[in-house]
């Protein structure tokens, strides 16, 4: 498929809200358990399509903090699948030349799943053509409480707290902010992601279940992207023209 936009119309920073794999699996009576893994076929041509754009990071929501409330057997299910999903895409990363990043608190994952991520994460580190982030027993308060921790262990001064301080210890240390978040089943909320990276992102909510978003869905996505105006609180005029 062809590139639809201008490189300088695509995001930079990519963060999609992976949502709706549990209803799209009830819908066909099969387990939530299924849905997810429909939902990380769904993930894999996902990262692709972005990889082919040449969107430079990509960032997904895997598992949050809140997910550990869901039944025992299913977030079992999860971890396991993202250790499979690492296994089986290692060499697809280390192919397309994309980096694994992590953002989220990593020692309490299962050892096999932490075990697999460390794997995955060393052997893409020279990745460069793209950077996918894996959102994972993420919670956007907790990244932002973290980095206010590290600040006082840094022996930060009042004064040496600034926000660029803090953007330096949150997990996306390094990475532009998110330039449009992705939400995918109708849900219209943010549910504890990227709290202080998305003060400017441009949002899209979508009733599509993700294991039907597809690349289609994503350029629609993309097209409707270009079609913002960004104005970080200044007026249309200073803006300039609509594109
Ligand atoms: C998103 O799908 C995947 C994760 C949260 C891990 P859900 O499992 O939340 O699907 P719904 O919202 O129940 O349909
Ligand atoms: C957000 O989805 C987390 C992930 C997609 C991993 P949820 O399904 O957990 O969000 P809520 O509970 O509907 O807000
Ligand atoms: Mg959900």
């Amino acid at each position: 498929m062809e590139p639809p936009l201008h490189p300088t119309e695509l995001p930079r920073h990519l963060a999609v809200i992976m949502d709706g794999n549990g209803r799209w699996a009830q819908a066909r009576g099969l387990t939530r358990s299924q849905g997810h893994t429909a939902g990380t076929t769904a993930a894999r041509a996902f990262v692709a399509r972005c990889r082919e754009l040449g969107i430079g990071h990509v960032t997904l929501y895997a598992f949050s903090r809140e997910n550990w409330g869901r039944p025992k057997d299913e977030v079992e299910s999860l971890f396991e699948l993202m250790r499979r999903f690492l296994d089986k895409e290692l060499d697809t990363l280390l192919a397309q030349d994309i980096r694994l990043n992590v953002l989220g608190d990593m020692d309490a994952l299962p050892l096999l799943t932490r075990k697999a991520l460390a794997h995955t994460v060393a052997r893409t580190a020279k990745g460069r053509a793209m950077v996918l982030n894996l959102a994972l027993n993420y919670s956007g308060r907790d990244e932002i409480v973290r980095a206010a921790r590290r600040m006082v262990q840094d022996g930060l001064a009042p004064a040496q707290i600034t926000e660029q301080a803090l953007a330096e210890r949150l997990y996306t240390a390094g990475q532009p902010d998110p330039d449009l978040i992705i939400r995918t089943s109708g849900e219209l909320r943010l549910s504890n992601y990227l709290l202080f990276q998305c003060a400017y992102s441009e949002l899209y909510f979508t009733p599509t279940l993700w294991p039907d978003f597809d690349a289609a869905e994503l350029d629609k996505a993309l097209a409707d992207y270009a079609t913002r105006k960004r104005r970080f609180g200044k007026t249309a005029e200073q803006i300039g023209p609509t594109p």
